[in-house]
């Protein structure tokens, strides 16, 4: 059984030390993408503060379809370039959002966020396949060392998969 730790009184850099560890310890045994990315999303949603809601959108071809989130429901589908879900997607690279109304064309599935940080999760650098969302309901939530930490996270989750196609496992 996986014994969650949710972290208090840490140092970010602390927090996402102990996250990483968790996140590797929860994905390490398992190859399904799905099952690992809902155990992230709920991983994050219990240990990190001040989110309103953290979730996987898929890129398929017809554009973003929602996958395992935790929150309140959440949109659907997103087009690809829509959104800041459908921006980070179209450019393969994260958006870091401090004040979302300042956001042209932000999709409100939740009238209470007020910042955003979505990161592409691709494989093989150019090959993106979905993006991870968090909202906050606190302005300027998130800052470059969120960023590079939920980077990291997805660059753990798609690995499992990259592995697969490039046929190491
Ligand atoms: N705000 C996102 C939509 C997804 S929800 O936040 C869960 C966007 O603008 O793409």
């Amino acid at each position: 059984m996986f014994h969650l730790q949710i972290p208090k009184n840490l140092s970010k850099t602390e927090l996402y030390r102990s996250l990483g560890e968790q996140a590797h310890a929860l994905v390490s045994g398992e190859l399904d993408f799905m099952a690992n990315a809902a155990n992230l999303c709920s991983l994050l949603w219990h240990c990190l503060p001040d989110i309103n809601w953290v979730g996987i959108y898929r890129l398929k071809p017809e554009g973003l379809v929602l996958g395992p989130f935790q929150g309140k429901p959440a949109c659907t589908r997103i087009p690809l370039g829509k959104g800041v879900c459908g921006t980070s997607a179209r450019q393969n690279k994260s958006v870091l959002v401090p004040d979302v109304r300042k956001f042209p064309g932000h999709i409100a599935c939740d009238s209470a966020t007020r910042s955003e940080l979505v990161v592409p999760l691709r494989i093989c650098e150019d090959l993106v396949i979905g993006v991870l969302d968090l909202d906050s309901p606190v302005e300027n939530r998130f800052d470059a060392v969120d960023q590079e930490a939920m980077e990291a996270l997805s660059r753990l989750l798609t690995g499992r998969v990259s592995n697969l196609l490039k046929g190491d496992l």
